[in-house]
């Protein structure tokens, strides 16, 4: 049975650690008055004349930085009510990750550990991506990924780590391991691991027999943990640290660094079909009529359907190349 898109509906207290809950509604602005779930449109990706490139970090130029931290800016100026707002797009993590909705069989909803992973992120950073061109009028803005798969580019990208000249990129809530240019450890898990409560939530098909599920479990989950606060330690605000921002799915994308990680984890996705041979799609329906929510950058609501993002140059993006020195040893 595909998974549908959560209805607003069911949507209702997220939890950090299975048991305590988030201080705030993770819950995104309702729909417009009069409109049910099901009479929110399938979406359909518009035609694009140009093609946004994501480029990576540790190469755009200083006008594509100031571009994007005066978007970010904006974005956090917004109104919080605004679905467009910073704090509503890291809801949006907050809220399909750590049981705010309720899906098929009454289970929380979850996108990390099955099927979902991937086609979750690449729509959430789609219309991400679309917001933020939006708001500075650049129809070809595209989010810079972090290149952790190449050796220039496994430090913190320095970019987002420039508090005085770029505020609006800078988190507090990181680990030391960002300040200090330190090599990243692609393996890294804390002592304290997350062993978040994973309720397995599985369209039909068994996820253990590719090699697809490898990239969620590494590196992706290791450069989470290896970026935020260390758990069991203070945060600046007094509260004792669940891994915030980067190393909890509730504040993960808190962190404006987490569109860049997951640009670059969207990235693995194509890299990994371009191997070819048994390294393609699933054909299940369950899979590719799963289907999320989210807001345009126009604030219209959509219902977005797996199988229509499946080819990032139709969806009007693409990835400049890096070099690829791992993929002699490709899983
Ligand atoms: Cu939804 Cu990288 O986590």
């Amino acid at each position: 049975e595909p998974i549908p898109a959560p209805s607003l509906k069911t949507c209702s207290t997220a939890y950090i650690e299975g048991n305590i809950p988030v201080p705030y509604s993770c819950c995104p602005p309702p729909l417009p008055d009069g409109m049910a779930m099901d009479d929110v449109p399938y979406y359909e990706v518009p035609e694009c004349s140009q093609l946004r490139v994501r480029t990576a970090a540790q190469v755009v130029d200083q006008d594509f930085i100031d571009d994007y931290n005066d978007a970010i800016s904006i974005m956090k100026n917004l109104d919080a009510s605004d679905p467009r707002s910073f704090q509503q797009q890291a809801n949006i993590h907050c809220a399909y990750c750590n049981g705010a909705y309720t899906t098929v069989g009454g289970k929380d909803l979850q996108v990390h550990f099955n099927w979902l992973f991937f086609p979750f992120h690449r729509w959430y950073l789609y219309f991400y991506e679309r917001i933020l061109g939006s708001l500075i009028g650049e129809s070809t803005f595209a989010l810079p990924y972090w290149n952790w798969d190449n050796p220039d580019g496994m430090y913190f990208p320095s970019m987002f780590n420039q508090p005085n000249t770029y505020p609006d990129l800078y988190d507090t809530n990181r680990s030391v391991n960002t300040q200090n240019g330190t090599f990243m450890d692609l393996n890294y898990v804390n002592t304290e691991a997350q062993t978040a409560t994973q309720s397995q939530l599985l369209p039909s098909g068994d996820c253990s027999t590719s090699g697809f599920g490898t990239i969620e479990n590494m590196p992706h989950t290791p450069v989470h943990l290896w970026t935020g606060t260390n758990p069991g330690t203070k945060l600046s605000n007094g509260n004792t640290s669940y891994g915030e921002d980067m190393g909890n799915f509730y504040s993960a994308s808190i962190d404006p660094v987490f569109s860049g990680h997951h640009a670059n984890v969207d990235r693995m996705w194509n890299i990994w079909k371009s191997f070819g041979g048994k390294r393609v799609d699933l054909t299940q329906t369950d899979w590719l009529e799963s289907a999320f929510f989210f807001y345009d950058e126009d604030c219209n609501p959509w219902r977005v359907k797996v199988q229509d993002c499946l080819d990032t140059v139709k969806m009007g993006y693409c990835y400049a190349p890096m070099a690829t020195p791992w993929v002699s040893y490709k899983p």
